[in-house]
C-alpha cells in the first residue's frame, strides 16, 4: 500500500495548494455533502486559490446517503466535468464523505488520487486515515468498499468549532481508545482532559497522538489481517449498542456507543486476562460523567448477543470474537468470551453506569 502523508496543521489552504501544485491533476474536484458546503466549503473557497476554482460535487449529508445512489452521482460528476486518470479528488466533509469519496477515488478509471480534508472529530482520528473506504449496501454498514489509501490526509482544527460537544465527545471516545491500546503516557494524558475545555492548539496535538497509534497499526497490517484488530477495541459491544439503538428508533452517536462499549470490552478483560480493575473503574467513571449511560435491562441481553455475533469482525458464525487488553497497551487480539461472560460484564456495566 501507498505511503499516506498526514499532515497537522490548520493552515490547510496553504497545505493543500502545495499539493495541488505537487501532483499537478489534470483537474481538481471538492466532494462536500450538504453540511460541507455550506459552513466549510466557502472558508476554504476565500482562503485556497485550487479549492476556488475547483469543481464541486454535492451529496446529501448522512450515513444512509453513503450508498450506490451517491456513488453513481459522483462517479456521473466526475465523467461529466471530465475527469481523468490524472484527476484529483478533495474529500472535505466527515466519515461519511472520506468513505464513499475514497471508493470513489479507488473506483473511477481504476484509480485517481484523492486527498482527505476531514471536518469532525471522529473522521479526524479514524475513518479519515488509514484506507478503509466504501459504502452501505443491502442493508449493511460498509459491504461494498477497498483498501485504498488518500494521497494526504490535512489534518486541523479549524472546523472544530462548528461541531456539537456531542461530536467532539463522540470523536473523542475513539481518541481514549488510542489512548489505551497505546502506552499510559498517552492514555493518562487523554483521560486527564475536559474534552469541552480543550482549546484548538491543545486539540491539534492530541490529534496528532492519537493519529500517529493508528497509522503505526495500519503501516504494520493495512488489509486488518491481524494487528489492525486492536483498532476494534470496544466496538464490538459498541456496535451492539447502536444497532439496538436504532431497533429503538433512538439512534446514538458512533463514538458514545464505542465509549460504552469499551467499558464493556474492559469488563471483559479483566475477566480474562485481569486488565487492572483500578484502571477499569477509572474508564467507566470517565465515561459514565461524560457519556452518561445507555440504558440496558437484562431483557436486552440476547438481542445484544445476537448483535455481536453477526458482527462483521467475527469469522465465524458462532464465536464472539473481542479485542482485550491484558493492561494499557498490551493488546490481545482474536478473544472469545463465551455468553455467560458477556452477560455477566452487561451486568457490570450496568453497575458502572447506575442503571
Ligand atoms: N476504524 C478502524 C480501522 O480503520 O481499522
Amino acid at each position: 500500500m501507498k505511503h499516506q502523508d498526514l499532515i497537522f496543521s490548520n493552515d490547510v489552504a496553504s497545505h493543500l495548494d502545495a499539493l495541488v501544485e505537487k501532483y499537478n491533476p489534470s483537474k481538481l474536484f471538492v466532494l462536500v455533502d450538504e453540511n460541507t458546503s455550506k459552513h466549510v466549503l466557502p472558508m476554504l473557497v476565500n482562503e485556497s486559490k485550487t479549492v476556488a476554482n475547483a469543481t464541486v460535487i454535492t451529496i446529501a449529508a448522512g450515513d444512509t446517503n453513503k450508498d450506490i445512489e451517491s456513488l453513481m452521482h459522483i462517479w456521473t460528476q466526475l465523467v461529466e466535468g471530465g475527469a481523468t486518470r490524472k484527476s484529483m479528488l478533495i474529500n472535505l466533509g466527515g466519515g461519511v464523505v472520506s468513505d464513499i469519496g475514497g471508493f470513489a477515488g479507488a473506483t473511477f478509471k481504476r484509480g485517481i488520487r484523492f486527498v482527505n480534508i476531514p471536518t469532525t472529530l471522529l473522521s479526524a482520528v479514524d475513518a479519515a486515515v488509514g484506507g478503509k473506504t466504501g459504502i452501505n449496501f443491502h442493508g449493511f454498514k460498509n459491504e461494498i468498499g477497498a483498501f485504498c489509501e488518500a494521497e494526504a490526509v490535512i489534518i486541523s482544527t479549524r472546523f472544530l468549532e462548528t461541531l456539537s460537544s456531542e461530536e467532539l465527545l463522540s470523536g473523542y471516545a475513539e481518541m481514549l481508545k488510542h489512548g489505551l491500546i497505546s502506552n499510559v503516557d498517552t492514555y493518562n494524558r487523554f483521560l486527564a482532559k475536559d474534552v469541552a475545555n480543550i482549546d484548538t492548539d491543545e486539540m491539534l496535538q492530541l490529534l496528532e497522538e492519537s493519529v500517529m497509534v493508528k497509522k503505526r497499526i495500519v503501516e504494520e497490517d493495512p488489509t486488518e489481517k491481524g494487528i489492525r484488530r486492536a483498532l476494534n477495541l470496544g466496538h464490538t459491544a459498541g456496535h451492539a449498542f447502536e444497532s439496538l439503538a436504532l431497533q429503538r428508533k433512538s439512534p446514538i452517536p458512533h463514538g458514545y456507543a464505542v465509549a460504552w462499549g469499551l467499558v464493556v470490552e474492559l469488563i471483559l478483560s479483566h475477566m480474562q486476562l485481569k486488565f487492572p480493575s483500578i484502571e477499569l473503574t477509572r474508564l467507566a467513571t470517565y465515561i459514565y460523567e461524560n457519556y452518561g449511560a445507555f440504558h440496558i435491562t437484562c431483557d436486552d441481553y440476547d438481542a445484544l448477543i445476537e448483535f455481536m455475533r453477526h458482527d462483521k469482525k467475527n469469522d465465524s458464525a458462532n464465536a464472539i470474537n473481542f479485542t482485550m487488553l491484558k493492561q494499557v497497551g498490551d493488546i490481545h487480539i482474536d478473544c472469545i468470551a463465551p455468553e455467560d461472560d458477556i452477560k455477566t460484564a452487561l451486568d457490570i456495566y450496568r453497575d458502572f453506569m447506575h442503571i
